[in-house]
């Protein structure tokens, strides 16, 4: 999952200084959403946005199923987490989609909605980096047809916020939450992110009517209260993938373990943020794989906040020889 990590370090990377600058017409009525303004129609739009959808049509055809869209490469958003609305992105094309070039057969992700006959293909995200101006997004999807959107003012909680603090209905953090301003995410003791993300726009291209084929998208479905859990830990990449550098993190002095008793250990204690088999969680990083000694593993565990003080790792009271077996069951982990 390297290429998540990578993916989110360049978008939030990117997005760090708003980019007001480049001048989009839009609103930002709507806590934690910023949309652009719906534009007067211009002759060619109707044309150019007819194309999309056949394109778009013409894409979903082609990976009628999560395993066609898996095996041409495209990645569930959030592995490990069952979410009502499902993106599944294309790194090659989210990274072509941000330095310029559109094309409509290359979207960056392909949509799922989750029911209870399983995950049905209902449309496409395309995507732009927060550096475009107006007339780019337009050039892109006329902004008399779609709207453009992207989520602004997360604020990402304080170390050990419970998850629930993101999620409704008391969400404090993230991108449902009530906290709004750098003011108030400073005093909330959080770390703020203006944007998250880049540019997007969702085409669903199996509905009857223009409204609703170039809707934003279903805000009642819970998508966005998963988006803002889950953003969590996609705010925080790093070189290597992990949030704290190999290089920095040292080891503690811990005995040799058990790794098999230490998997049902991790099971328990750590899996339910790291994913089971430390393979990719929904609130932090994925340690499988990543080169981690025992003793590093140790030492993060004793000393959560030691390298990173707004580390959101809680402190885990374990004895020492559950975190030296679990210590050796995630450093003999392979990606
Ligand atoms: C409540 C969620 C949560 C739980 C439970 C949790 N962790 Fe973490 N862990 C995190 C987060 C978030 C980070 C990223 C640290 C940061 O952002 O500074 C992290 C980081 C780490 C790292 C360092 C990765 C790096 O960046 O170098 C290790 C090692 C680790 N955790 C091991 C464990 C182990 C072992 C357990 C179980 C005993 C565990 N964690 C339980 C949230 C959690």
């Amino acid at each position: 999952m390297a290429w998540l990590a990578l993916l989110a370090l360049l978008l939030a990377g990117f997005a760090h200084a708003r980019a007001k600058a480049a001048n989009v017409p839009s609103v930002h009525d709507e806590a934690h959403m910023e949309m652009t303004l719906r534009a007067t129609e211009l002759p060619g739009d109707r044309a150019r946005a007819d194309a999309i959808v056949v394109a778009a049509r013409k894409v979903m055809a082609q990976y009628p199923t999560v395993e066609d869209a898996e095996r041409a490469g495209f990645v569930k958003f959030l592995p490990g987490v069952k979410l009502p609305i499902e993106h599944y992105t294309n790194r090659a094309y989210a990274i072509e989609a941000w330095f310029g070039h559109f094309d409509p057969m290359h979207p960056t992700s392909l949509i799922f909605k989750r029911s209870a006959a399983g995950l049905e293909l209902v449309g496409v995200m395309y995507t732009a980096s927060n550096n475009v101006d107006r007339d780019d997004l337009d050039a892109r999807v006329p902004l008399s047809y779609g709207t453009w959107h992207r989520h602004v003012d997360f604020c990402k909680g304080p170390a050990g916020t419970p998850r629930s603090e993101y999620m409704p209905p008391a969400a404090r953090f993230g991108l449902v939450g009530s906290i709004d301003s750098a003011e108030a995410c400073a005093t909330a003791g959080g770390k703020f992110i203006p944007v998250v993300f880049g540019w997007m726009v969702h085409v669903w291209p199996n509905e009857t009517t223009r409204e609703k084929t170039w809707a934003v998208d279903a805000h009642d479905d819970g998508m966005m209260h998963d988006h803002g859990a889950g953003m969590v830990s996609l705010g925080s990449g790093s070189g290597n993938g992990l949030p704290i550098p190999l290089a920095k993190l040292p080891a503690a002095d811990i005995a040799a373990g058990d790794p098999a008793r230490g998997a049902t250990l991790f099971a328990q204690d750590c899996a339910s943020c790291h994913g089971n088999g430390a393979k990719n969680g929904p609130d932090a990083p994925a340690l499988a794989g990543a080169g981690l000694s025992p003793g590093q593993v140790a030492f993060m565990v004793r000393h959560p906040q030691a390298i990173d003080a707004a580390s959101a790792m809680p402190s885990i009271a374990l004895e020492d020889r559950d975190l030296a077996d679990i210590a050796a069951y995630v450093a003999s982990l392979k990606e």
